[in-house]
């Protein structure tokens, strides 16, 4: 199949194109780099030794995405493109709802112009919001997000849905939980810009010591050793699920939401003791008070993906962490 990537320049989008050329599929990317780099599709071609299609675009604009359509005839659409801060998304709201909601509304329109029938959504374990309890099922009820990049998740996974109800458009909305690590070449990861927010990109710029020391937001939750459980899952797990969800795109109608999770919890000490035991570096750490707006526990309920897909994640905490700082100290050697 031929397959788009809106966004496939970024951390997720590029290891999904690794596992698409490998699985021979065609992909083609859309992406303005607005947070990732042209040279990342160097090192996926390399890593694949397959040459992709690439549209510098943004997708909300619609003449340039119609052209990649005509041109490029994408079968089926896996779309990541969209901010992805949190705190930024609390300060810019607007900028958030008005870019995460037109990529997908023009790219929805383009496709169905064009005839394209499949789509995959990238969406968030934070659509589980804190009225639920983890395990976290794909039953349950969304909760109200604590920030607007949550609801924009929400937002387009219900615009998602309403279009497939009211035409031919079969979707799998995947929820991702904590996705971390890089792939086994050592060529691409996670690049953020800045000082990074999330917990492994920290930690690895403490490991190469271009952060002195790691902030521990809070041990004082309801877990085993009081400080914030999440499940962490490998990258190129995560990316391999997309090839599944793909195939059962193809055979089945309709849409179907889908944790990708490993289902195992880790705390944020369990997460720097492994860091540290597999890469063999330390990472100083001091605890402060709790960041607003974290749960104490997020993990999934994993099994509906592996009962309808057959996908499962395989790779292990010390994989990641192993595969985390063998990307980082490549860059910061450069
Ligand atoms: C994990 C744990 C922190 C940083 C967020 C978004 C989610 C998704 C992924 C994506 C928590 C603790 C963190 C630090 C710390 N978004 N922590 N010190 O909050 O589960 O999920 O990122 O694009 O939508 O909400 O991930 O990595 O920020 O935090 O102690 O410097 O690490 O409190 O317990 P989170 P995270």
């Amino acid at each position: 199949m031929k397959v788009l990537l809106t966004g496939g320049a970024g951390y997720i989008g590029s290891h999904v194109a690794v596992e698409l050329l490998e699985c021979g599929h065609g992909v083609i990317i859309a992406d303005n780099y607005s947070n990732s780099s042209p040279d990342v599709i160097g090192y996926i071609e390399s890593i694949a030794g397959k040459h992709l299609e690439v549209y510098e675009l943004d997708v909300s604009c619609k003449e340039g995405l119609d052209r990649l359509f005509a041109e490029s005839r994408p079968d089926a659409v896996i779309h990541f493109a969209g901010y992805k801060a949190v705190g930024e998304s609390v300060t810019l709201p607007l900028k958030y709802y008005r870019n995460n909601l037109d990529c997908t509304i023009t790219l929805l329109e383009t496709m169905q112009n064009h005839g394209a029938e499949q789509i995959i959504f990238s969406s968030s374990a934070t659509v589980y919001g804190a009225v639920n309890e983890p395990p976290y099922t794909e039953d349950m009820e969304p909760g109200r997000s604590s920030n607007p990049y949550g609801s924009t998740k929400q937002m387009i996974e219900q615009i998602i849905t309403d279009t497939a109800e009211s035409c031919r458009l079969s979707a799998v909305i995947l929820r991702y939980f904590n996705p971390v690590g890089a792939h086994s070449s050592g060529l691409i990861g996670e690049l953020p810009q800045g000082i990074p927010n999330n917990l492994m990109p920290y930690i690895m710029q403490v490991a190469v010591g271009k952060l002195s020391e790691l902030r521990v937001f809070g041990n004082d939750y309801p877990t085993e050793d009081g400080t914030g459980v999440r499940d962490y899952i490998h990258v190129s797990d995560l990316a391999k699920g997309h090839v599944s969800a793909l195939e059962y795109c193809v055979k089945n109608s309709g849409v179907e939401t889908l944790n990708l999770g490993t289902g195992i919890g880790y705390s944020v000490l369990e997460i720097i003791k492994t860091f540290e035991r597999v890469n063999g570096v330390k990472i100083p750490y001091s605890i402060t008070p709790r960041r607003s707006g974290d749960l104490p526990a997020s993990y999934a309920d994993a099994s509906k993906a592996l009962k309808l897909m057959g996908w499962k994640a395989n790779l292990t905490l010390e994989d990641m962490c192993r595969d985390a700082y063998r990307f980082i100290t490549r860059l910061h050697s450069k």
